[in-house]
């Protein structure tokens, strides 16, 4: 059975373009998949910790099979977003750009995501390190709004791009490679164009759900 898991990550609830543009998205998706599995995993409006000392500590133990008790506790909230990721097919993420980069709330999923054992796994090779991803077959969308123009790929500012292409990286890195990025740009510098990249944006996503 298809399953996405969607991955809220915008402060901005009602205002909030990405999620105007991710619900475009599920809808049409849920609508083409009626008996599909959609969840919904909120990490924009301050639902989420960031990971602390604690975590750091019981994730990187050295004997993970293990793990006193209280770590096992400490990193319970990780392994149930892994465990949620796992167990879905494919991931909707919506995200828009902050400062160059995601929303803090995405940042924190991420770094309760990718972890040593589940997600990954790394060795030493004459002291350089592998990388060993553990996820597989997984697939992603990322929809993202930007107040600027250009940070897509060819774009005038791409190299400042450090949001859905920091994502790829982070997400590549465990194992999911499959990932398409839908933009609408210039919320803030250009709202003539910004409500034709909308529409843009809309007209992809609309398609995107035929297949996704
Ligand atoms: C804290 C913050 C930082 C932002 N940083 C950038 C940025 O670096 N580049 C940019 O183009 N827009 C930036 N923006 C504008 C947002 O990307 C833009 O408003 C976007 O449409 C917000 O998406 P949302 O409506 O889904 O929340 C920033 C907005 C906020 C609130």
């Amino acid at each position: 059975m298809n399953t996405v898991l969607a991955i809220h990550g915008s402060p901005r609830g009602e205002r909030s373009h990405s999620r105007r543009l991710t619900e475009v998205f599920l809808q049409a998706w849920q609508a083409a998949n009626p008996r599909a599995v959609l969840t919904r995993r909120e990490v924009g409006r301050g639902s989420l910790p960031h990971v602390g000392e604690a975590f750091i500590a019981a994730a990187f133990y050295p004997q993970p099979e293990a793990r006193p008790l209280s770590m096992q506790a400490d990193l319970a909230l990780s392994d149930a977003l892994v465990a949620e990721l796992l167990g879905h097919q494919r991931l909707v993420i919506s995200a828009p750009m902050h400062n160059f980069s995601v929303p803090s709330g995405i940042k924190a999923w991420v770094d309760h995501i990718v972890r040593l054992g589940l997600t990954f796994n790394t060795r030493q090779d004459n002291g350089v390190a592998q990388y060993q991803p553990l996820v597989q077959g997984k697939k992603v969308l990322i929809v993202t709004s930007r107040g600027d123009g250009g940070f897509g790929p060819g774009g005038e500012h791409e190299a400042l791009n450090h949001a859905d292409r920091w994502l790829r990286t982070a997400l590549g890195f465990i194992g999911i490679e499959d990932v398409t990025v839908v933009a609408a740009e210039g919320e803030e510098s250009a709202p003539e164009r910004f409500q034709q990249s909308c529409a843009e944006a809309q007209r992809r996503l609309l398609a995107l759900a035929e297949t996704f």
